[in-house]
């Protein structure tokens, strides 16, 4: 089969298409999927690039959808011509945190789905929701699930509540269309006033320019009567922690999810203590997450923001595109 592996140490010249022994029927409790459509996410990029470095001839991607072809003797969960989903971690089945590594995950600590077919274990797999895409469907498993846990299982989000969203990356845009389905107001903010306008359109009750505007937390805040955001969802780190702290309100949660402003914080403590923020790290989610994200996305039909579609071969113009910053959605991988 055909498959885009990584040569070690990484980088995106050093991905390849390379032709793979894929005869292996399923163990007991495994499936084997004809693979129709892949997702990029940053996670993916670090080990392409080499940042987060993987075995050498590693299959590059975590995020995949496709089609059961074959499953093994135990497996009472899907059958053949059913419609799938991978997940991230397919030794965190449901419940608090389990997990603090990669080395289950498709694509780093395992082979990937960048590739035609895929055998892994029945846990890695869950339904995608009724009426989507094979495109739309692969775009849930990083970005969608991450979303979800942060607001809905952290927050946990109420109805009427205020949530921040930053960027218009895939978690932020997942977390902008859950918030919005449950009945929350969103703050967005973005580099761009193109994209502040497809913020608006998507639900978004306020935008802001974060670069013309480098008080936007201030600014947030004010929005609020005075009062203060509920959920911030801070995809930043370094450079955003200070301004989500600005906007969040006494008691209120922060979601640490993103390191696009770099590794290290340096963060004003005096209104961490005297606001009494709650910060939560948070790691994708549980397959049971994913499960209810599905059946969620379904009942609320909300569909997710396409960006554009690059076929496996092209997978480092891809990553490529993705690190122009371009996008407006999810970037997705046609097998
Ligand atoms: N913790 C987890 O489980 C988890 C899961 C998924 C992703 N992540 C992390 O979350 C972050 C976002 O991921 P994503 O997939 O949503 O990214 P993405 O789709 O690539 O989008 C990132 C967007 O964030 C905005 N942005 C870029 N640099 C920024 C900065 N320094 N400060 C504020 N905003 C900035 C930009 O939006 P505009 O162009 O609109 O300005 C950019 O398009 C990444 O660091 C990723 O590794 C973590």
């Amino acid at each position: 089969m055909k498959a885009m592996i990584l040569d070690a140490p990484g980088g995106l010249d050093r991905i390849r298409l390379a032709d793979i022994d894929d005869a292996r029927a399923p163990a007991a409790n495994e499936i084997r999927v004809r693979m129709k459509a892949g997702c990029i996410n940053y996670h993916d990029y670090g080990v392409a690039s080499g940042r987060a470095p993987t075995e050498d001839g590693r299959i590059l991607l975590a995020d995949g959808a496709g089609i059961v072809e074959q499953v093994g003797s135990e497996v009472t969960d899907f059958l053949p011509g059913d419609a799938v989903l991978t997940c991230i971690f397919p030794q965190w089945r449901s419940g608090p945190p389990q997990v603090s590594d990669f080395s289950q995950t498709p694509g780093d600590g395992v082979d990937g789905v960048a590739c035609e077919t895929f055998t892994g274990p029945v846990g890695l797999f869950t339904p995608i929701p009724r009426g989507y895409s094979m495109a739309e469907a692969a775009t849930i498993t990083t970005a969608g699930v991450t979303a979800w846990r942060a607001l809905l299982v952290n927050g946990p989000l109420q109805a009427g509540e205020t949530v921040l969203v930053q960027g218009s990356g895939g978690v932020s845009l997942y977390a902008l269309q859950i918030a919005k389905a449950l009945g929350a107001r969103v703050i967005a903010t973005s580099s761009s006033s193109h994209k502040l306008a497809r913020l608006r359109a998507l639900g978004a009750d306020h935008v802001i320019n974060y670069r013309d505007e480098p008080e936007w937390g201030r600014l947030a805040h004010e929005w609020t009567g005075g009062k203060g955001v509920d959920h911030v969802i801070d995809v930043g780190g370094p450079t955003t922690l200070p301004q989500s702290i600005e906007a969040v309100k006494i008691g209120g949660h922060i979601a640490m999810i993103g390191l696009l402003g770099g590794l290290e914080a340096k963060i004003p403590m005096i209104p961490v203590f005297a606001k009494q923020i709650r910060f939560q790290g948070c790691l994708n989610g549980s397959w049971q997450d994913q499960a209810d994200l599905v059946e969620f996305l379904a009942t609320h039909e909300i569909r997710p923001v396409l960006d554009r579609s690059f076929r496996l071969e092209e997978l480092a113009e891809a990553f490529r595109y993705e690190e122009s910053g371009q996008h407006f959605g999810k970037i997705v991988i046609d097998i």
